[in-house]
């Protein structure tokens, strides 16, 4: 079913360096929302302090009525169980094959027998295609398996949140494509609460319901997908449309005299809003809002062109 994540003022520095500051959102039940921002915003940092890894210097993340940041270690133990996490890289134990790294969680956090606990394995792993790989080690396998089995892993105790932190790094634009259509037939499926973070712009474009921006150290902007798509915000234009003019340079902020010079210059249109990837399982997500419907109900008039069935393909996001 999924559960609400809700965030209210928080903020996460080391030492002086301060990350990101009064950070407040909610991902909402059984949506799947994506997390953009440049490299070293703080994006995985996130994603560790809404799992209680990091605690924050202020701040709130409650999860079923409990701040995770101010709980009792044993409470963050019991909502750390609705979580499955896709580490950046894997982090899969390269001692251990593939079955036994799917099947830690299940033989840490249940008493099943290792009868059931093959059944909830093998299903895993038909469901990221990696029926056969059992007994190969991590350090076997390529870059797009270790994540598949990095999934699998996060599914095993049917989670009511699953966190994705670069699940489509290091792919190649078909596996890409692959894992965006099973990211979305899980989220059908299972209809638990997706929070992704990529640097892949024709991710964020088409998979998501509600896109959230990290920059300069603050959220820049977070909700519904059409809403960031059509904005004209110029650090949510620039970075969702990979552009080099704007406010966001090579180290983050262009200076003044950058940002003089670019002052006159005309921004080339916003590209036509894509149709958000359907499930090809056909089972309907229950959070899918028809194309078009928040700009109309917000008198938003999207990129001509939006929301045909051949700007999927454009995308690059089609079948
Ligand atoms: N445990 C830590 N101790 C000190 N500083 C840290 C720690 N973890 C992360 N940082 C710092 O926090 C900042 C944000 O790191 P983070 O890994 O969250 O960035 P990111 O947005 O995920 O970047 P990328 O897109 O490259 O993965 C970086 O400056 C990093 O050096
Ligand atoms: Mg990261």
């Amino acid at each position: 079913m999924g559960v609400d994540i809700k965030i209210e003022g928080l903020t996460k520095s080391f030492g002086k360096q301060l990350i990101w500051g009064d950070v407040s959102l909610t991902v909402p039940a059984g949506e799947i929302c994506v997390m953009l921002g440049p490299s070293g915003t703080g994006k995985s940092v996130l994603l560790k302090t809404l799992i209680g890894l990091l605690k924050p210097d202020r701040g709130s993340v409650v999860i079923e009525g409990v701040d995770i940041c101010s709980c009792a270690e044993k409470d963050l133990y019991e909502i750390r169980k609705l979580f499955g996490v896709l580490f950046q890289d894997g982090a899969m134990f390269g001692s251990m094959n593939l079955y036994d790294n799917v099947a830690f969680p299940l033989r840490e956090h249940t008493k099943k027998s290792e009868a059931d606990i093959r059944k909830v394995v093998m299903e895993k792993m038909d469901l990221v295609g990696l029926i056969g790989a059992e007994d190969k080690l991590p350090g076997e396998i390529s870059g797009g398996m270790r994540k598949r089995a990095g999934l699998a892993r996060a599914l095993v105790l049917d989670p009511e949140i699953v966190l994705f932190d670069e699940p489509d790094s290091g792919l190649d634009p078909v596996r890409t494509a692959f894992l965006n259509q099973l990211i979305v037939d899980l989220n059908a499926q299972i209809d638990a609460t997706f929070l992704i973070v990529t640097h892949d712009i024709n991710t964020a474009r088409t998979v998501p319901d509600n896109i959230g921006l990290l920059y300069h150290k603050h959220l820049a902007m977070f909700g519904p997908r059409e809403m960031l798509l059509s904005s004209e915000e110029p650090v949510v234009r620039q970075f969702l449309n990979a552009q080099r003019v704007g406010p966001i340079g090579m180290s983050e902020e262009k200076d003044a005299d950058q940002l003089a010079a670019e002052k006159d210059m005309d921004l080339p249109p916003l590209p036509p809003i894509a149709l958000q990837l359907d499930p090809s399982n056909g089972i309907p997500r229950r959070s899918q809002r028809p194309p078009g419907e928040w700009c109309r109900e917000n008198g938003v008039t999207p990129p001509p062109g939006s929301f045909l069935q051949d700007s999927v393909l454009a995308g690059g996001a089609g079948a």
